[in-house]
C-alpha cells in the first residue's frame, strides 16, 4: 500500500482490469456526449435530486403531498444547488404500490393534481434552470389499466397479448416457481378466462409484454407525450425485468438465501430478469430521447451486480446515459470495502460510459440509518466528490433517518405482504421535514405517514441558518462541486483505504484534488507529500487550512484538499 496519498506520480484506477484506462480517455467525452462547451452534458457535471411526491409538500391538506407542493418548494431544491429532480409517479393510479401501478401513463392522479400543475411545475422548474426526470414505469401497469381490463376479458381479445398470459400445469399450479418481489408467486390464476397472467410485483402490477412491437410503440408513445411536454429525461422503473424467457423453465434455488431475507431471494432469476431482449427495448427508448436533443437524460433502474449492470448502458447500440449504481448501498461502510467498490465499478465501465452514484432511494432504509449520523456526513463528501453524477434522496440532505411506524399506520404492501423482515419501505418515506411547526410543515392535515420526532430540529428552516448543519454541508459540497471541474468531471485516481481512512484523488489539468475520508471515532494521520489547501471538511469549520506533510483527521471527519501544479 502506498503511503503518498497526494502523490505526484498518478496510478490510474482500475489499472489491472480488462477495462482499464489511461487517464486522457476518460478525460474526454464521446463526440456524443459533446453539449456544452467544455464537452461535458448538464448530467455529467449535474447533481440529480429525487422527490418523493407523496410525502415532499402538502398544498391542499389532504396529509398526501402533491405537485403544487413540489411546485412551491422548488427554491430548497434550487438553493441547495441540485440541477435536476427525478419525481417518482404522479399518474393516475390505485395506489396499491403508491403509484407504480399506473392506470394511466398521460395524465395526473387527482390526489397529485392536473395536467396544468404539472405544466405550471415543469415551467417554474425550468424557469429556475431545474430540469424535470420523470419517473417512467413501463414493466408494469395497474391492473386497473384499461388495457389490462381489456386483455383479462377475453382469451379473444385484441389487447390479451399486451400481457404475459399462460396455461396452467396440468395439475392446475402455476406454469413455473417464479416468484413476485412482493411475496408470493409471481403467477395469478383469471378465473373467468383460465389463465395466469405473470407480475413480478404485485398481483395488482401485471406484467406488460414487451415482445409484443404494439406494446413496445404504445410505450415510447408515452414518453413522447411526456417529451412533448417538456420533461428533460427518465428514471425507468424496474427495467430488467421489462423481458421474460418464452420457455416455462423454474428459476434454479438460490444457495445464498437466508432466513429473513426477502423470500423472493430464494430463486436465483435467471429466467424472469435481465433478458438479452430487454436492451432492444432500452434502445428504443433511447433512440426516441434522442431525437428530442441530446440533454434528454435516462436513467436506468436495475438493481443488479456491477457486471451485469454494465450493459446497461448499451450491448450494440446506446442505452442507458446512467444505469442507477446501487452499490453503496448494498456495501458494508468499511473503507477497504468501498475503496475496493470504486475500483471495481470504475474498472467495470465501458468506454466513455459515465459513473453514478446514489445513497438511497424511497426503497431503501436511509443512510442516516444504515451507518449513523456521523458517518452521514462522510457519506455525503464521498457521493458529492468521487467522479460520477450523485442522486440525492428527499431529506438525505437533512439527515432525515428511517421513522418507526407503528403497526396500525403501515402503509407499504410489501410490509402487509411479507411482515416483521423489516422490508417495509414506510420508515423511509415519511415527509419531508420543512420547519417546526405542526406536522413540520409538510401538511395542514393528518400525514399519510407519521412525522418523524426529531422534525423540531432535523428540518429546513432551522439547518439552512445553521452554517455547520448537514443542509449547510451538502450545499457547500455541491457549490464546491460546480466551482471545481475537478470534483464533477475530472478523472477517478485510486482509491484506497489507508487504515481507516478513505482516500482517492480527482484531477483536471493541472488541478489535483484529494478526498481523505475518515470512518473511524479516532483520530487519524495520514502523510502527505506535498501541500495542498483544505477545500472543505465535514464539520464545516475549516478552510483555506494550509496542509503539508501529514494530514490530521478528527474522528468522523473528511476533507477535501486541492492544489495547483505548475
Ligand atoms: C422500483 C420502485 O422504485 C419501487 O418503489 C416499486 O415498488 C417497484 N420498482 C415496482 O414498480
Ligand atoms: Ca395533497
Amino acid at each position: 500500500m502506498q503511503s503518498n496519498v497526494f502523490s505526484a506520480q498518478l496510478r490510474v484506477q482500475g489499472g489491472a482490469g480488462p477495462a482499464a484506462r489511461s487517464p486522457s480517455l476518460v478525460d474526454r467525452p464521446s463526440p456524443g456526449r459533446r453539449t456544452a462547451a467544455d464537452g461535458f452534458s448538464w448530467w455529467q457535471k449535474g447533481v440529480v435530486y429525487q422527490v418523493y411526491p407523496r410525502s415532499f409538500q402538502d398544498s391542499n391538506g389532504d396529509g398526501i403531498g402533491d405537485l403544487e407542493g413540489i411546485r412551491q418548494r422548488l427554491d430548497h431544491i434550487v438553493d441547495l444547488g441540485a440541477d435536476a429532480v427525478w419525481i417518482s409517479p404522479f399518474y393516475p393510479s390505485p395506489m396499491a404500490d403508491f403509484g407504480y401501478d399506473v392506470s394511466d401513463y398521460k395524465g395526473v392522479d387527482p390526489m397529485f393534481g392536473t395536467l396544468a400543475d404539472f405544466d405550471r411545475l415543469v415551467a417554474s422548474a425550468h424557469r429556475r434552470g431545474l430540469r424535470i426526470i420523470l419517473d417512467f414505469v413501463p414493466n408494469h401497469s395497474s391492473d386497473q389499466h384499461p388495457w389490462f381490463i381489456e386483455s383479462r376479458s377475453s382469451r379473444s381479445n385484441p389487447k390479451r397479448d399486451w400481457y404475459v398470459w399462460r396455461d396452467a400445469r396440468p395439475d392446475g399450479s402455476p406454469p413455473n416457481n417464479w416468484l413476485a418481489e412482493f411475496g408470493g408467486s409471481a403467477w395469478e390464476w383469471d378465473e373467468a378466462t383460465g389463465q395466469y397472467y405473470y407480475h413480478a410485483f404485485l398481483k395488482e402490477q401485471p406484467d406488460l409484454n414487451w415482445r409484443n412491437p404494439e406494446v413496445q410503440e404504445a410505450m415510447l408513445d408515452v414518453m413522447r407525450f411526456w417529451l412533448e411536454r417538456g420533461v428533460d429525461g427518465f428514471r425507468v422503473d424496474a427495467v430488467h425485468h421489462l423481458v421474460e424467457s418464452e420457455e416455462p423453465h423454474d428459476n434454479p434455488p438460490n444457495p445464498h438465501w437466508r432466513a429473513g431475507d426477502s423470500p423472493a431471494r430464494r430463486l436465483i432469476r435467471l429466467y424472469s430478469l435481465d433478458q438479452d431482449e430487454t436492451h432492444d427495448a432500452i434502445a428504443a427508448m433511447r433512440r426516441l430521447s434522442d431525437s428530442y436533443g441530446e440533454d434528454r437524460l435516462l436513467i436506468g433502474e436495475a438493481s443488479l451486480p456491477i457486471e451485469q449492470l454494465m450493459r446497461y448502458y448499451g450491448v450494440s447500440e446506446p442505452g442507458f446515459h446512467l444505469p442507477f449504481n446501487f452499490h453503496l448501498i448494498k456495501s458494508a461502510w468499511k473503507p477497504d470495502v468501498i475503496a475496493r467498490l470504486i475500483e471495481d465499478y470504475e474498472g467495470a465501465l465501458p468506454d466513455d460510459a459515465w459513473p453514478n452514484w446514489v445513497l438511497g432511494n424511497h426503497d431503501r432504509p436511509r443512510v442516516a440509518t444504515r451507518i449513523g449520523a456521523r458517518q452521514a456526513r462522510v457519506a455525503a463528501m464521498l457521493l458529492l466528490t468521487v467522479r460520477g453524477t450523485p442522486t440525492i434522496y428527499q431529506g438525505e440532505e437533512l439527515g432525515m433517518a428511517d421513522v418507526p411506524i407503528p403497526p396500525d399506520r403501515v402503509q407499504d404492501p410489501w410490509e402487509k405482504n411479507v411482515p416483521g423482515l423489516g422490508l417495509g419501505r414506510d420508515p423511509e418515506r415519511t415527509p419531508m421535514q420543512w420547519d417546526a411547526s405542526r406536522n413540520a410543515g409538510f401538511s395542514a392535515g393528518e400525514p399519510w405517514l407519521p412525522i418523524s420526532a426529531d422534525y423540531a430540529d432535523v428540518n429546513v428552516s432551522a439547518q439552512r441558518t445553521n452554517p455547520k448543519s448537514m443542509l449547510s454541508l451538502y450545499r457547500d459540497l455541491i457549490r464546491l462541486r460546480h466551482e471545481e471541474p475537478a470534483l464533477s468531471v475530472g478523472i477517478h485516481l485510486a482509491a484506497e483505504a489507508i487504515g481507516p481512512v478513505l482516500t482517492f484523488r480527482r484531477q483536471l489539468g493541472n488541478r489535483r484534488i484529494l478526498v481523505a475520508l475518515n470512518f473511524s471515532r479516532d483520530r487519524q494521520e495520514i502523510p502527505i507529500n506535498a501541500p495542498g489547501e483544505v477545500l472543505i471538511s465535514t464539520h464545516l469549520d475549516r478552510i483555506d487550512v494550509q496542509v503539508a506533510d501529514v494530514l490530521r483527521l478528527r474522528p468522523n471527519e473528511g476533507v477535501v484538499i486541492g492544489k495547483t501544479v505548475e
